[in-house]
């Protein structure tokens, strides 16, 4: 239960910076814990690292990787694609998967991307709310986006967000 000293103490703000292959190990740590079963596997996460055309950041708080996110772009394309994002379930509700979020919509701008697209599973609520908090809207559908040999296929939900380039 949180205390009122609790309460009082203030929470310190995560450092933000780019990730690299560097980053694996607290990366998959980072991912098993807080998608369980539906974690992209290592071989996944390498290719995210080291091969995809993406940015992924880090929220560093105390020398610890507490979350990241990464987000892909495309030869050609003014649409850029949060492939993932997670927070160390132990620092979640901290706002760290917020500014997570406004970083990658960040490098997207400087990268000039006018939108930035997501799927998330339709019964994730947390993510859901971050979205909608964050301004992402023209929610569709997508059916059996997610496929798992466990639990068979779940629908997505897809959200988009114009982007401001200066
Ligand atoms: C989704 C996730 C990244 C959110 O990160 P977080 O650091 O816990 O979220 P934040 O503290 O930044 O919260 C941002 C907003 O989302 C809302 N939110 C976060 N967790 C929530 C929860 N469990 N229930 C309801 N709302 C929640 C907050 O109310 C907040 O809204 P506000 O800006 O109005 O205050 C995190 O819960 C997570 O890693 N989940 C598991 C992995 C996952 O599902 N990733 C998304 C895949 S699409």
């Amino acid at each position: 239960m949180m205390t009122k000293t609790m309460r009082m103490m203030k929470i310190s703000e995560p450092l933000l910076r780019r990730g690299s292959i560097e980053d694996i190990e607290e990366i998959t740590r980072i991912e098993n814990s807080a998608f369980g079963s539906h974690a992209y596997d290592y071989p996944s996460l390498r290719y995210m690292l080291e091969i995809a055309n993406s940015v992924t950041v880090v929220a560093v708080l105390e020398n610890k990787i507490v979350g990241y996110a990464s987000v892909y772009f495309r030869k050609n394309s003014k649409i850029s694609h949060l492939e993932s994002i997670a927070v160390d379930p132990d620092f979640q509700g901290r706002r760290i998967g917020k500014v997570l979020l406004e970083e990658v919509e960040k490098i997207s701008v400087e990268m000039k991307c006018t939108l930035i697209i997501l799927e998330t599973f339709e019964r994730n609520i947390a993510a859901r709310k971050l979205y909608k908090n964050s301004g992402y809207a023209n929610e569709l559908l997508v059916p059996d986006y997610y496929h798992t040999p466990y639990d068979g296929s779940k629908n997505a939900i897809r959200l988009s967000k114009s982007l401001q380039v200066k």
